[in-house]
């Protein structure tokens, strides 16, 4: 049994400064994405500290291959509807692909677009040393930028292909020296994916600031992965490093496909799904329809039933 006590459920916003304590008393930080409205109501009543609003919308919301076609519109879209959901928990809206590399004013104006307009505390975007300068100016203007070190998913085709990152020591070396760039240069937090655990440890002992991994082992500071994943809801594949705690793609369409021989079956709708009228309101109509008939063709009679 673990030594630390978990703090109760908090009331109030969660914080950089939650975050930091959680660290410091070794509590795990818990974090997981949402895409939409329900989920963010969901996972804030669930009391997760943070949400991220991650570019894998690209792959497990809009059915694209990789997170690279994600647009600034797309993240804008998806933030809103995240944030209108949230009430506690810490919000993190990803900076899509080719809305940082270009040059720092382009990363500042979209860092701070997703604050003003999409309503986020935090932005995070991908790759080490360098991003410092793009990483500084946005702190300056007082945004909390969250790295992301390893396994970088918008360099998928550089990586060739989703595979884990620093196994080397040289590999590793870079990555440890990218992340204590990375804070230096001001993030709050780093997002660990697809790195050993021993490295991933090594990391988290060396920064003052939390890690949150994803099939970076138990010795980060916290935790994230997609929802979609977490859920079973995206089944075109699921990484090792996933826990399932749902199959809901399957749940979906076994509902689906009740609905739809229900519909077929004329076991739905029933009496206590549809709406009626007053009797005497109906009469009536009927009365009034017939009459109307009568006038436009007096040879054709309405059904008479009612009357
Ligand atoms: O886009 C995303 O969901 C992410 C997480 C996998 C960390 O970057």
């Amino acid at each position: 049994m673990s030594a630390v006590t978990s703090t109760p459920p908090s009331r109030g916003k969660v914080t950089i400064q939650t975050l930091n304590s959680k660290k410091s008393r070794g509590e795990p930080i818990t974090f997981l994405t949402a895409y939409d409205f329900p989920t963010a109501v969901a996972l804030d009543r669930a009391g997760i500290d943070g949400i991220l609003v991650g570019d894998s919308l690209g792959m497990v919301v809009l059915g694209y291959e990789n997170t690279l076609p994600v647009t600034m519109q797309d993240m804008l879209h998806h933030c809103r509807a995240v944030a209108r959901g949230v009430s506690r928990a810490h919000l993190v809206g990803d900076l899509p692909f080719m809305s940082y590399q270009v040059s720092t004013a382009d990363a500042l104006r979209n860092a701070g677009t997703l604050i003003q307009k999409g309503g986020m505390d935090a932005v995070k975007l991908e790759g080490g040393r360098e991003r410092a300068n793009a990483v500084k100016a946005i702190v300056a203007a007082g945004i909390p930028v969250m790295g992301h070190l390893g396994l970088t998913p918008q360099s998928v085709h550089q990586l060739s292909g989703w595979k884990v990152q620093a196994k080397s020591t040289e590999d590793a070396r870079r990555v440890v020296g990218d992340a204590l760039i990375l804070e230096d240069a001001g993030c709050y937090a780093l997002v660990l994916e697809a790195i050993p655990s021993e490295v991933a440890q090594l990391i988290s002992q060396r920064l003052r600031i939390p890690t949150i991994g994803i099939g970076a082992g138990m010795g980060c500071d916290g935790q994230i992965l997609v929802t979609h994943d977490v859920l079973g809801l995206f089944d075109r594949f699921t990484p090792s490093f996933v826990k399932k705690y749902a199959d809901l793609f399957s749940e979906m369409e076994r509902a689906f496909r009740e609905y739809i021989a229900d519909v077929k079956e004329h076991r739905f709708p029933a009496a206590e799904h549809a709406n009626t009228m007053d009797p005497q309101a109906l009469l009536e109509l009927v009365r009034t329809i017939n009459l109307l008939d009568r006038e436009l063709e007096p040879d054709e009679k309405v059904d008479t039933q009612y009357q």
